[in-house]
């Protein structure tokens, strides 16, 4: 009885009242599992967040320059083996992990389930985006001798749901031992006036707190000190939804060995300035992206000297880290977006509301925001059509269409 009247009370401290009428109604079970839920929200915390939405982004206070990279075409033979020498090492000792992001919903691309459950038609029999990963580890587990241990981030929702997927598809022939999964967090939704939403199922509604939740979940989860346990040196975090993606990428590696940095990525050239990517980006002395939503356009526009775009050189979501930048990261706040969204909810009276129009915010982290907590990031310029190939949307750019061709034509090629 007690719990019940305390959450009456944080409700009310925060003004969160809707609420108490809906739980007032509720039966016994229902009533537990609601108190419950709501005894975990940091309302502090959700406080900021929605207090944050009414501020606008200012980027014009800050100094920002363009961020100094490598292109792997214009690398000598000499470089180029010398990067690959020292990269091949760490794999051959075993030094190495891959983190592969999959809590995302897939929301544009219509797929239902968990995104990495999407097949992509390529070569008639087609394959799944985590059977494409799968592929991609192995071949360097053949390469090196050793089996990478495989870390898959899901989310609350989709994991029951990834777990059986890959027990059903055997794991796509990957050493079942090696493939760890564990959930990132969640962060209740709030509507224009900063009130929680519940939904149909008479719970707050949450939704996944964004890949930037990756680090404190590692954390969390064990896994950063399972990692630790197996003597990994360096951590690769990459997407689900990149069929091009190479997640052990030598040259990136011995690259970030060598210039003695803690963190590493590898960008392309920007298809246009309103290519849907991040670009990196230095601000105030420390390595930053830039999120395309967040992008002034005139910023997007700017050209240099050459004609080229000034800020030009795209995150693709393939980063690397040494374990002690994880560790670090992992004890850090990283700052919160939000994203406005239509989200359908149980009203005071106890009716559905589906909105025809957004309604509510949902807040993220984003993985590269961590970059701000170090000097120095080393970037390595890949190819287009050698490293990306994503999967966003149901059609036009950035489609399964456009996948499946990319993918194809690297691999006649190679
Ligand atoms: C992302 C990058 C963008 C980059 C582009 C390249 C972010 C915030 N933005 O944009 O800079 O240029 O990819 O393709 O990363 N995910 C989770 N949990 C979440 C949210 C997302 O695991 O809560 C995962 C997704 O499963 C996916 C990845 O993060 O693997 C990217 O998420 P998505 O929201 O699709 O990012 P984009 O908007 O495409």
């Amino acid at each position: 009885m007690d719990k019940v009247q305390d959450t009456i009370d944080i409700l009310k401290m925060y003004n969160q009242e809707h609420i108490i009428k809906l739980i007032e109604k509720l039966d016994e079970d229902k009533k537990q599992a609601l108190v419950e839920q709501i005894s975990k929200i940091d309302f502090h915390q959700l406080k900021e967040l929605y207090d944050n939405t009414k501020k606008e982004i200012e980027i014009k206070e800050n100094k920002i320059e363009p961020l100094p990279y490598l292109d792997k075409k214009k690398l000598s033979e000499e470089q180029k083996e010398e990067f690959q020498r020292l990269g091949e090492a760490v794999l051959e000792k075993g030094e190495y992990a891959v983190v592969t992001m999959a809590g995302g919903q897939g929301t544009r691309l219509g797929h239902s389930g968990p995104k990495g459950t999407f097949k992509l038609d390529v070569y008639g029999k087609g394959k799944y985006l985590f059977e494409i990963l799968a592929e991609n580890l192995k071949e360097a587990n053949q390469k090196y001798g050793k089996v990478i241990p495989w870390y898959i981030m899901t989310s609350k929702e989709n994991n029951d749901e990834t777990v059986e997927f890959m027990e059903k598809h055997n794991y796509f022939g990957y050493d079942k031992d090696s493939v760890r999964f564990f959930a990132q967090s969640e962060l209740p939704l709030v509507d224009i006036n900063g009130k929680l939403l519940v939904g149909k199922d008479m719970k707050i509604k949450e939704a996944s707190d964004g890949n930037g939740g990756t680090y404190s979940s590692l954390r969390a989860s064990g896994c950063l000190a399972e990692m630790k346990e197996k003597g990994i040196k360096w951590v690769f975090i990459g997407g689900v939804d990149n069929a091009l993606l190479k997640m052990a990428d030598t040259i990136l590696l011995g690259m970030a060995i060598d210039k003695k940095v803690q963190i590493a990525s590898k960008s392309i050239v920007k298809a246009n300035p309103h290519e849907r990517v991040g670009v990196f980006a230095k601000m105030n002395g420390h390595p930053k992206v830039i999120e395309y939503s967040e992008m002034p356009e005139k910023m997007a526009e700017e050209v240099d000297n050459d004609g080229e775009l000034k800020y030009g050189e795209a995150h693709i979501m393939c980063n690397l880290y040494t374990i002690e930048a994880i560790e670090k990261i992992s004890k850090e706040t990283l700052i919160y977006h939000s994203a406005f969204k239509k989200n359908s909810y149980i009203s005071e009276d106890g009716k559905e509301v589906i909105p025809q129009e957004e309604n509510s915010y949902k807040f993220e982290s984003f993985i590269f925001d961590a970059f701000e907590l170090f000097d120095d990031i080393a970037i390595l310029r890949g190819k287009r059509e050698d490293d990306f190939a994503p999967v966003k949307n149901r059609e036009g750019v950035d489609s399964p269409k456009t996948a499946k061709e990319l993918y194809e034509k690297f691999w006649n090629r190679n």
